[in-house]
């Protein structure tokens, strides 16, 4: 078991054990720029997914152009360090690019550059990526579809035909429906149950649900809950990724809720363990110090596993005891 040098064993060491793939989210800049940032990942993780570089608009800064090269930077990553690619992600309404938005009044024209996309970035990926968020939040927080472009232009169908044109290009890849606030049974998960119930008795090519898991210490998943969740998607015949854990606190940030924070990460990495179709995990970033959280909700700290310098929190033990 690869150890360091004050003799810790690496999560994927003890992951592997499991059974458990466990997974982070990486960031282009950092992973160039941080040595810290690089050694964590490299020690600790055996799947990454692009916290951004996948995304649409990163990738397309013009609608003939593709840029790969964040991406493929990440990808190279991985494929130095052993570590299987979670792709991220084909159909989200947010980072789209502007010259997309012109494209959406022509229907014909829509159809063609979000198919074309999806082939070629797939295509790109082929044998690289092995599962792919084919598409992310659909679902808005009361289970309706949510309000975006692909909707407005093509219907609910987008759903459907997204899967369609992602199969085509990568016959192997595992593809995934993305969604978070549907950890634990609810109304949103309710209608993420049937939306993948009503795809999977279409035939379309789904093989997995996404339950990103941003969540709080003050509000936190009810174990049970997600346990029942994970296993009505399972008996769909669909696999469970955890695919974006972070467990949100709030500035200034005392030692007994770094310790909540631990247990909130033991649990819902307990019940994927005890799950029979769950053995993806993957925390969305590795230090406190990069996390997107703090820009998106003012006040929200120390999300992740390891600190702002990159020191093991006791929430990285949490997930160590989990594993054990
Ligand atoms: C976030 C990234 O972490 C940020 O860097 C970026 O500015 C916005 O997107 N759900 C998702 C992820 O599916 O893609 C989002 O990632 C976080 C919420």
């Amino acid at each position: 078991m690869h150890e360091d040098s004050a003799g810790r064993p690496a999560l994927r060491a003890l992951a592997r054990a499991k059974g458990l793939r466990i997974g982070v989210a990486v960031s282009a800049g950092p992973l160039q720029d941080d040595p810290v940032y690089r050694a964590i990942i490299g020690r600790e993780f055996n799947v990454l997914t692009c916290e951004n570089a996948m995304k649409f608009g990163p990738l397309r800064p013009s609608r003939d152009a593709f840029a790969f090269e964040e991406a493929d930077a990440i990808v190279a990553f991985a494929e130095k360090h052993g570590m299987a690619v979670r792709g991220h992600t084909l159909v989200w309404h947010k980072q789209l690019p502007a010259w997309l938005a012109k494209e959406w009044r022509n229907g014909d024209a829509a159809v063609d550059v979000v198919r074309g996309h999806i082939h070629t970035v797939v295509d790109h990926y082929q044998g690289k990526v092995f599962a792919w968020d084919v598409v992310n939040e659909a679902l808005d927080a009361t289970g309706k579809w949510r309000n975006t472009p692909f909707l407005r232009a093509f219907g609910p169908d987008y759903v459907k035909m997204a899967f369609h044109w992602a199969h085509e290009a990568d016959p192997a890849a595992k593809l995934f429906y993305n969604d978070f606030g549907a950890d634990g049974l609810n109304r949103k998960s309710d209608a993420m149950y049937r939306l993948l119930e009503d795809l999977v008795r279409q035939g379309a090519p789904v093989h997995g649900v996404g339950l990103q898991m941003h969540v709080t210490q003050r509000e936190p998943p009810d174990p049970p809950s997600v346990a029942a969740n994970i296993g009505r998607f399972a008996d769909l015949g669909l696999e469970v990724h955890i695919t974006e854990m972070d467990v949100r606190l709030e500035a200034p940030v005392s030692k007994a809720e770094l310790e909540d924070q631990a247990r909130v990460y033991r649990h819902v990495l307990a019940v994927c363990l005890e799950a029979e179709h769950c053995d993806v995990f993957v925390v969305w970033g590795v230090t406190d110090r990069y996390s997107w959280l703090p820009q998106v909700f003012p006040g929200a700290a120390a999300p992740l596993l390891f600190d702002d310098e990159g020191k093991p929190k006791s929430a990285y033990y949490g997930v160590c005891a989990a594993l054990r």
